[in-house]
């Protein structure tokens, strides 16, 4: 059995930059699982089935349709996401992708449809960490170690607009805060897996931590 580290959170917290420098620290797998969300969230929105009040049997279909498969890049060190064996070309990684994502994570069945790939994900790994809403409390509840990773709406905000200017793409500080907000929102006040603490967590907030400082209190949670 693989070990599992779990880290959860809203947008902007630094659960990818965290997830990031444990499965390096520890040699182990990471699974993104906002990437998945993000993907059932395009493609619902390229079929038009955002267009209207969504459809939940409609948008399970889609889901449990979907060949996925991740494969690292060597050349550009990142992950290059295949649908049915093509590569994805779109940005995923887009506040209007992630509006998508968090309106089709609101559905039970969409969420139930990405349960085992999740699951098997780290089935031949020594170990994984899982970045996510639910990593902890529903998709890895026997978790070796769960932290959960907040930090103010302002504080997150500010840290996208500087992720994305960096990135070269337009960003404007009040039109991201009320993204996060309105996000924040649906995802914690969902009825199916809302984005909370597990009872076992560690619970950071980031707001005035640099990602050194959290990195070394996740390393002392985990070997404590
Ligand atoms: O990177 P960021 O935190 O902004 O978002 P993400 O982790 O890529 O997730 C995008 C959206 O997918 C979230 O706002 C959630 O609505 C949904 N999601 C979820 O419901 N459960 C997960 N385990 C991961 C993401």
């Amino acid at each position: 059995k693989p070990i599992i580290i779990t880290v959860d959170g809203p947008s902007g917290a630094g659960k990818g930059t965290l997830a990031y420098r444990l499965a390096e620290h520890f040699g182990f797998e990471l699974l993104d699982s906002g990437a998945l969300y993000r993907i059932v969230g395009l493609m619902a929105h390229q079929a038009g089935l955002l267009d209207d009040a969504p459809d939940e049997l409609a948008l399970s279909d889609l889901t449990q349709s979907l060949d996925l498969s991740f494969l690292p890049n060597s050349k550009t060190r990142a992950i290059d996401i295949y649908i049915d064996k093509k590569p994805l070309l779109d940005d995923i990684r887009n506040e209007t992708v992630g509006g998508y994502a968090s309106i089709v994570a609101a559905f039970p069945k969409v969420r139930s449809a990405l349960l085992d790939l999740q699951r098997n994900i780290a089935d031949q790994k020594p170990g994984l960490v899982a970045d996510g809403r639910d990593m902890g409390t529903v998709i890895f509840p026997d978790a070796h170690a769960k932290i959960y990773l907040s930090a103010s709406a302002q504080a997150r905000a500010k840290r996208r607009v500087i992720q994305l200017t960096q990135a070269g793409k337009e960003a404007n500080f009040d039109d991201i805060l009320a993204d996060i907000i309105a996000r924040d929102e649906r995802d914690e006040n969902r009825s199916v897996a809302p984005s909370r603490p597990a009872d076992d967590a560690l619970f950071i907030d980031s707001s005035s931590k640099s990602a050194d400082l959290v990195f070394e209190e996740v390393l002392q949670f985990i070997n404590q």
